[in-house]
């Protein structure tokens, strides 16, 4: 009777962490019964097996707490096998992604030619704040890692975005040192950011490249698209077929506006970009973008939200879009082909941040995020 009292006591706890249905903005647990650690993240589908990669953020409550990128498996979207950090940050003072840098937002995707996984992410180099504004790459031959960090920097330096022109590059280099231009979210201020001051000001050194994502066409091409310019503008920049590199191809797009949290997927030939507003850690309204080429024009529509909290984003920031293939895993996001996953940041102690999954529905042609559905997927869990 004593044993088995004893073995009720050891399962019960074990048995009531797999049987929780937790809600959107609650803990989401992995195998061992703890909150995913994998914030700003992406999921990748891998031979029938989905990868969900993030920011490892230890629990101290610093924001200088990155551990590395974890990652995370499951065969069904609902059960996460913790594989731990797949890059961790280093011990050796002379790497960029020393400890004590900040590693954000980490993307990773498979290239069909080199057969290698690459992932880039936003780096800022340990002590100095947010200043560095780098994108770093690192590679493996296998999704859970270890990944092997490359390099990392500003980007395409010395080169000017498509469609630009030389003449103009000149006369932005006397704006930057005029008074007049100098005090920024004036209207003259604006004008000269918008035809690209601070981009003429990074041209030697690269481009900014903070909150960013990458996405794959259907040709195979892969661009990053990054906040840049101070996080005023957005920049798409082409990759190097293995995927390492910039091409130097790249526009600008949102001039001014501010976009931080780029998210994207293409559907019937469309590019849709769902991004945020540059509040820090504070949830604000979702912007929606569309486009028929990946370099533009991008036109700008109204927020996607829909429902209660959706001037919020329902309390999160988008992190990247998912496609989903399996019909029974459709029926957890209400039907949808893709999924927007987002961040509830909690700056004061980031590793706690929560998440929130939201189909994405189809209405009037557009996408759009109901706040009907802030828990379709939390709740498909207790079934
Ligand atoms: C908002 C960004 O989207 C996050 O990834 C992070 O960089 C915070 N800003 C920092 O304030």
């Amino acid at each position: 009777m004593k044993r088995i009292l004893l073995l009720l006591m050891v399962m019960i706890p074990i048995l009531t962490i797999h049987a929780q249905a937790p809600m959107a903005g609650g803990e989401w647990k992995d195998n061992t019964g703890r909150h995913i650690n994998a914030h700003g993240g992406c999921i990748i589908n891998y031979k029938g097996t989905y990868c969900w990669y993030g920011e490892n953020r230890s629990s101290g409550n610093t924001l200088y707490s990155s551990k590395g990128v974890s990652c995370y498996t499951s065969k069904d979207l609902q059960n996460w096998t913790n594989k731990g950090v797949v890059l961790p940050v280093s011990n050796d003072t002379c790497s960029d992604i020393q400890e004590g840098c900040i590693i954000e937002r980490p993307k990773v995707v498979y290239n069909k030619k080199t057969k290698e996984f690459v992932m880039w992410f936003h780096l800022e180099l340990r002590g100095m704040g947010y200043k560095s504004a780098r994108a770093g790459v690192a590679v493996s031959d296998t999704p859970l890692g270890p990944f092997r960090f490359v390099r990392s920097g500003r980007i395409n330096a010395g080169i000017l975005p498509k469609d630009f022109i030389e003449a103009d590059t000149t006369e932005l280099r006397q704006r930057l040192s005029e008074p007049a231009f100098n005090t920024w979210w004036t209207s003259p201020w604006y004008r000269q950011i918008e035809r690209g001051m601070f981009m003429v000001r990074d041209l030697q050194g690269g481009q900014m490249a903070r909150d960013m994502t990458i996405f794959i066409d259907d040709d195979g091409k892969a661009y990053h698209i990054y906040a840049s310019e101070d996080n005023l503008t957005l920049h798409i920049a082409e990759l190097t077929d293995d995927y390492l590199r910039h091409t130097g191809l790249y526009v600008r797009v949102a001039m001014g506006e501010q976009n931080e949290a780029p998210t994207i997927f293409k559907k019937d030939g469309v590019y849709w970009m769902i991004t945020s507003g540059c509040t820090g850690w504070a949830p604000n309204a979702a912007r929606l973008f569309r486009a028929k080429n990946i370099m533009g024009p991008w036109e700008r529509l109204s927020n996607p939200c829909r429902g209660d909290g959706a001037n919020k984003t329902f309390g999160a920031q988008g992190a990247y879009i998912f496609k989903i293939r399996k019909t029974k895993e459709k029926k957890m996001f209400d039907g949808a082909d893709y999924v927007f996953m987002a961040d509830m940041w909690r700056p004061k102690k980031i590793t706690d941040s929560r998440y929130l999954w939201i189909p994405i529905r189809f209405e009037d042609g557009k996408p759009t995020l109901r706040a009907n559905l802030l828990n379709t997927y939390q709740s498909s869990k207790s079934n």
